[in-house]
């Protein structure tokens, strides 16, 4: 039997991504269109276990489409993969006569979601929010084309100089265990290499194919390396032994590090997050959830949360080709 829904939740948990406001916004101004209540709860899972929840109306979302991280704040919370305090949790949305839960995150999130889904069959709604482009079932995540941008923005500073005193840079960017954002920055910015966990390139083979392209005329090279990559774990480590065996140039690290998540949101994370963010309210009011509203082949899916943590979004190898080719 469908359940009656009057009245929703949201929350941003994990890593902040731009576009979660966006996505925050469509959920509460779908509710309003369903005649809906709506309430926001502030930093993530562990605001919930804490009761820390404010209504939102259409009002009170206004001018934060434009705006990175999240207003309602995030939190990585160790206390909800407890029992106890996902029982806190549900104890704290019965209270406050919450029927519906809707939580923007990543694959940490997802996991704690189905989990509350199955002890407490709460209705429960995913909406991928995180720059790392991981999560399976959804072809794109908010946050994850900011994120580009703004790397590639980066990397095009960076080059400045490396052509200016022909020097090698190694570019650490974000990712976790994922490649995503390293490859398409990567071939976006136009770098000589790009060192991604998804494919081992051996530190032989990048120092011989960095030789190659020095011979071949570069006077420069920007390397990529997602920090989940194996050759490039310790970013320092690998410039050391660059040093070592390739005398040809002078070596720079540069860390991106939290730059990345940071910003305004790129125009796609906007629609995508106001796209998903309504899907989510319209599903929750049809009677579907325990599922992550998703992405593919730029419609709309509704993806168990199952299917979500059973791997990783598939990177496209074709674009390792691309790269090698297009930094000949
Ligand atoms: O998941 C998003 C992400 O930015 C990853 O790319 C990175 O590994 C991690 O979060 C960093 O987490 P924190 O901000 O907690 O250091």
């Amino acid at each position: 039997m469908k359940k009656s829904i009057k009245k929703i939740a949201v929350l941003t948990s994990g890593g902040d991504a731009p576009g979660m406001n966006a996505a925050i916004r469509a959920v509460v101004r779908c509710c309003t269109f369903h005649e809906v209540e709506c309430v926001g709860i502030y930093r993530g899972l562990q605001g919930l276990i804490e009761n820390d929840f404010t209504p939102l109306g259409p009002r009170s979302v206004k001018n934060i489409i434009n705006r990175g991280g999240t207003f309602l704040k995030s939190a990585r919370s160790e206390a909800f993969r407890t029992k106890e305090g996902r029982e806190k949790a549900h104890q704290n949305l019965k209270a406050s006569s919450i029927d519906a839960l809707i939580v923007i995150g990543g694959d940490g999130t997802f996991a704690g979601a189905k989990i509350f889904n199955e002890e407490f069959n709460f209705p429960i709604i995913g909406i991928p929010g995180t720059i790392d482009n991981d999560i399976n079932g959804t072809d794109f995540t908010i946050g994850y084309d900011t994120a580009l941008n703004t790397v590639v923005e980066a990397i095009d500073k960076i080059r400045d100089t490396a052509n200016s005193h022909n020097r090698l840079f190694l570019v650490e960017v974000m990712g976790r265990d994922a490649g995503d954002i390293a490859l398409n920055a990567g071939i976006g910015a136009g770098a000589e290499e790009i060192l991604i966990p998804e494919e081992d390139l051996g530190r032989d083979r990048l120092v011989a194919s960095l030789k190659r392209s020095k011979a071949s005329g570069k006077s420069s090279s920007i390397v990529v390396v997602s920090e989940g990559d194996q050759i490039g774990k310790n970013i320092l480590g690998l410039a050391e032994y660059i040093r070592e065996n390739l005398n040809e140039y002078e070596v720079k690290v540069t860390v991106l590090g939290h730059i990345q998540r940071g910003g305004a949101p790129s125009c796609y994370d906007r629609v995508l997050a106001s796209r998903l963010g309504v899907a989510a309210v319209d599903s929750l009011i049809e009677g579907t959830w325990d599922v992550m509203i998703g992405i593919r082949h730029s419609k709309i899916v509704a993806v168990p949360f199952a299917d979500t943590l059973a791997g990783k979004n598939e990177l496209d190898k074709d674009l390792i080709r691309v790269a090698d080719i297009t930094s000949l």
